[in-house]
């Protein structure tokens, strides 16, 4: 069987269950797309999570979305021709998980999606738009938070395809908490006993040079709150540098960080602003606050079990404030099996399936 990673996201998802396929024996490898390729953005967490080296990188590459998801279907096609896979899982919401799902599709391979059924309900995001058609085209759906099971069945997705499994990425989170060193994370960034960490990529953020400056304002009158450090994914960097976000007193822009260095200053922060997906879901279980700027969330889970907050632009200066003046969000549990074993669920339903169709010794 195949795992199709391409974007960062993908990664710390793919890894538990990798391994626990590789105790269950299952013969396994990893095709990356290349959709990320800055080693920053791939090479140090395919290291630091020690992951297997991809048996094969397309380096498809940035560009438009058609470009991108065009030379992925592509390269994914001869890929999976020369590997002829068992099964194809893919995971999250990026383009190359579309494009590893409709390619496995159309060759009539089986596709399993991890983190089927999460649902912003907001067609300008593109993510949006790979959920949907991705988990449209799975024979294996895995869920990682109950109202993921409400969404497919009201898309009428047959309910023996859907497994609640529990979140991966939590996973990785929970077995790398021992690494996780916030003090040491601290000095090496010169940074306060106290600060804020803001991490922004999202196009509705950081495409448009208007928002972009909005967005700069106000984290400039945050910065005068508490100490922030940005560490900067590359998209969005030349419009929100040129809205003004350079380092200054009591504002840190520095280079994307590997998994462990970021967890860590995530671990010793007193509140992070975001517009990820993934982030929403870690400070939930970190207990550090999260206001994410963004207008909806696919991941509602955050805001009923976690830390997370939803915070338009203009309210962000109000919330931190109220955030460091000890406003506490303590809810009653963490969300359902987010416990550390999603890996090993999945690599069960996986090896079982595999069994079942006398699959599991091909690769
Ligand atoms: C992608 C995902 C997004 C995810 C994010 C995590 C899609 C549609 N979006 O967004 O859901 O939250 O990854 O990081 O799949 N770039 C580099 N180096 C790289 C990769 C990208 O400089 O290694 C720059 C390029 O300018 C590129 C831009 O970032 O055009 C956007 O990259 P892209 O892969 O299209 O989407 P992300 O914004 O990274």
């Amino acid at each position: 069987m195949v795992h199709c990673v391409g974007a960062r996201p993908n990664f710390m998802k793919a890894a538990p269950v990798i391994r626990a396929l590789e105790a269950r024996g299952v013969v396994q490898s990893v095709v990356h797309s290349g959709q990320h390729y800055d080693p920053a953005l791939s090479e140090v967490f395919f290291q630091v999570l020690g992951l297997p080296e991809p048996q094969l990188n397309l380096g498809v590459g940035s560009g438009s979305h058609a470009t991108q998801t065009a030379a992925a279907l592509q390269g994914l096609e001869q890929a999976f021709g020369e590997l002829d896979p068992s099964l194809v899982l893919v995971y999250g919401d990026v383009n190359s998980t579309l494009a590893g799902a409709l390619v496995a599709a159309k060759e009539g391979l089986p596709v399993g999606h991890v983190e089927a059924g999460l649902r912003s309900f907001d067609a300008g995001m593109p993510e949006e738009t790979n959920r949907r058609v991705t988990d449209m085209l799975a024979d294996l759906l895995f869920v990682t938070s109950p109202e993921g099971l409400v969404h497919l069945g009201s898309e009428g997705l047959d309910r023996e395809r859907v497994h609640f499994v529990g979140n991966p990425m939590i996973d990785t989170l929970l077995e790398n908490m021992g690494r996780l060193q916030p003090d040491r994370q601290r000095e090496i960034l010169k940074l306060d006993n106290e600060y804020g960490v803001v991490t922004l990529h999202r196009p509705a953020n950081v495409d448009d040079v208007a928002m972009a400056r909005r967005v700069v304002r106000t984290l400039g009158r945050v910065s005068e709150l508490v100490q922030l450090v940005v560490p900067l994914h590359p998209r969005g960097r030349r419009t929100l540098e040129e809205a003004g976000l350079v380092s200054g007193k009591n504002l840190c822009v520095i280079e994307p960080l590997d998994y462990v260095e970021f967890m860590s200053l995530v671990r010793g922060a007193q509140l992070v602003i975001t517009d990820s997906g993934g982030i929403q879901e870690e400070t939930t279980v970190l207990g550090v606050p999260c206001l994410t700027m963004r207008p909806n969330t696919e991941r509602p889970i955050t805001l009923t079990h976690g830390t997370n907050q939803l915070v338009d632009v203009d309210r962000l200066v109000d919330r931190v404030s109220s955030v460091l003046g000890g406003e506490v969000r303590t809810p009653l549990e963490g969300p359902p099996l987010w416990d550390g074993r999603a890996g090993e669920r999945i690599a069960n339903i996986v090896a079982d399936w595999l069994d079942e169709r006398g699959d599991s010794r091909h690769g």
